[in-house]
């Protein structure tokens, strides 16, 4: 059966460098093992992964205006799970972007941003989140994930 079910993976700045980037925050998963393993469990639930990585703010914009509201139903995504890293703290557009595409999306950070400097504290995403998940490490996603498929999908299984 064709996936019909498209859940949006969105990381924002040097996520791409993850496994070599301070490993004692972020740990040593890379992205593409994240990446890998969140589309293999989706798969067993019958939904897709697009995934978007950058580091540029206007790029991530443009990604998911393009696929959240520009392209035809069936292309579009049912949820969002987005770590947008540094952009957390900066960023009013992303945030629109977010709110534009009127769909549920979950914030997920690898460290405890709570712990850390002070200027992690403030989100501008987490007022308009399902939740947040932050601090368990690169688990985050898989229970992002977890959390859509037993939710979103639970009456269409
Ligand atoms: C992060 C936390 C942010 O403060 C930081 O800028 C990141 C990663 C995390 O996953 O812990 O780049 O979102």
């Amino acid at each position: 059966m064709t996936p019909n079910r498209k859940i949006l993976l969105v990381n924002g700045a040097n996520l791409h460098l993850l496994g070599k980037r301070e490993p004692h925050i972020y740990g040593s998963t890379t992205l593409d093992d994240i990446v890998g393993r969140l589309k293999n469990t989706a798969k067993k639930y019958n939904v897709d992964i697009l995934h978007i990585q950058s580091n540029h703010e206007g790029e991530l914009v443009d990604k998911i205006g393009e696929l959240g509201l520009l392209a035809p139903p069936h292309e579009q995504f049912d949820a969002i799970i987005i770590n947008p890293a540094g952009f957390t703290h900066t960023s009013v557009i992303l945030r629109d972007a977010l709110t534009a595409t009127g769909k549920p999306f979950i914030e997920v950070h690898l460290s405890n941003i709570h712990a850390r400097e002070p200027f992690r504290t403030h989100s501008y995403f987490s007022d308009k989140a399902v939740g947040v998940i932050c601090g368990l490490g690169d688990k985050g996603y898989d229970f992002a994930l977890d959390y859509f498929v037993t939710h979103l999908y639970q009456d269409k299984t």
